[in-house]
């Protein structure tokens, strides 16, 4: 079972279709947050290293020293992380969701050790329990159109900063990057026509799976419900189109709680949370 290396490009449809088909409550993967994680900015500036794949696993040199992992078969994910580690020169971090114990049997074998970290708690919600969308007077809320790539990376830079890397030729080619749908990505525009909060919602049509990444609302506007109004708006397209369950992952430690708190004020329940352990190579 001698892995393939592949760059990101070529791997992603692979990599997705295993996290989908292994994916779980338990399971850390989905395939929006692959295809996020591969395409949020320009190639360039990303700087992604290569996956080792067989069929039944996959790991992810995401970048230099950070390791993403995803199988359920130990001797085919024992595969992948050896010729991963194989191509690192020093400390490998990795994080995995607490609950994936294949996963963790296989990165214990190969002296990982947990450390301290920021971590993220999967959230769940049944979408038959979604509110209605709610908005202040003065916002509309809709769906993202082909072509707004460009108002649509500069919403997500103003909410969240203006050195992301989520430039406009970036969210080109990630609204080209399936599971993508231009239906399940929303924005709060003003009356004047401000583009000025944004939810993102990937469905995997195979597990009926709904991830929210990302959200953002700019400040002038914050607290008036509409991080939470594209929320519930994205979430209700995505029902639409046959999803069953909403998911999102927010921190779950102390540091930065404002996100957990309004993913639970849509009703969003937590389950597992993910773990980072390290290699020192
Ligand atoms: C977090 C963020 C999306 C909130 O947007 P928003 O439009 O202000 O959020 P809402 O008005 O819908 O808030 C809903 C609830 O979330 C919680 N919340 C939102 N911002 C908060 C803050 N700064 N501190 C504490 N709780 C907060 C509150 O419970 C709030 O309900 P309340 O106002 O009735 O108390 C926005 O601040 C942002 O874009 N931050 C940077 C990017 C980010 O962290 N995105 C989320 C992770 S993907």
């Amino acid at each position: 079972m001698t892995p393939e290396r592949l760059d990101i490009d070529a791997a992603l449809p692979r990599m997705q279709a295993l996290a989908s088909s292994l994916w779980s409550p338990r399971a850390r993967h989905h395939p929006g947050q692959l295809a996020w994680s591969a395409a949020y900015g320009e190639p360039a500036a990303l700087d992604l290293g290569p996956v080792f794949i067989t069929d039944g696993a996959w790991a992810w040199l995401e970048s230099p020293g950070w390791l993403e992992v995803c199988g359920a078969d130990p001797e085919a994910v024992r595969a992948v992380v050896d010729a991963a580690l194989g191509e690192c020169d020093g400390e490998v971090r990795t994080s995995t969701l607490e609950t994936e114990d294949v996963v963790l049997a296989v990165l214990a074998d190969v002296a990982f050790v947990e450390v301290e970290s920021p971590w993220f708690t999967h959230h769940f919600i049944d979408l038959a329990d979604l509110p209605d969308v709610a908005l202040p007077e003065g916002y509309a809320v809709r769906a993202v159109r082909e072509g707004e790539h460009e108002p649509r990376s500069a919403v997500h830079r103003a909410a969240w900063s203006a050195t992301s890397l989520v430039t406009s030729a970036a969210y080109e080619r990630l609204m080209a990057t399936a599971p993508y749908r231009a239906a399940t990505d929303h924005v709060v525009v003003t009356d004047e026509g401000e583009w000025v909060a944004s939810c993102c919602v990937w469905l995997d049509e195979a597990t009926g799976m709904a991830l929210v990444e990302p959200v953002g609302c700019v400040d002038p506007h914050a607290r008036r419900g509409l991080a939470t109004a594209a929320s519930v708006s994205a979430l209700t397209a995505a029902r639409e189109l046959g999803a069953t369950t909403g998911l999102v992952c927010p921190r779950g430690d102390d540091d930065y709680p404002a996100p957990a708190l309004l993913y639970r004020g849509i009703g969003f329940e937590p389950g597992a949370r993910t773990r980072t352990y390290r290699q020192r190579g």
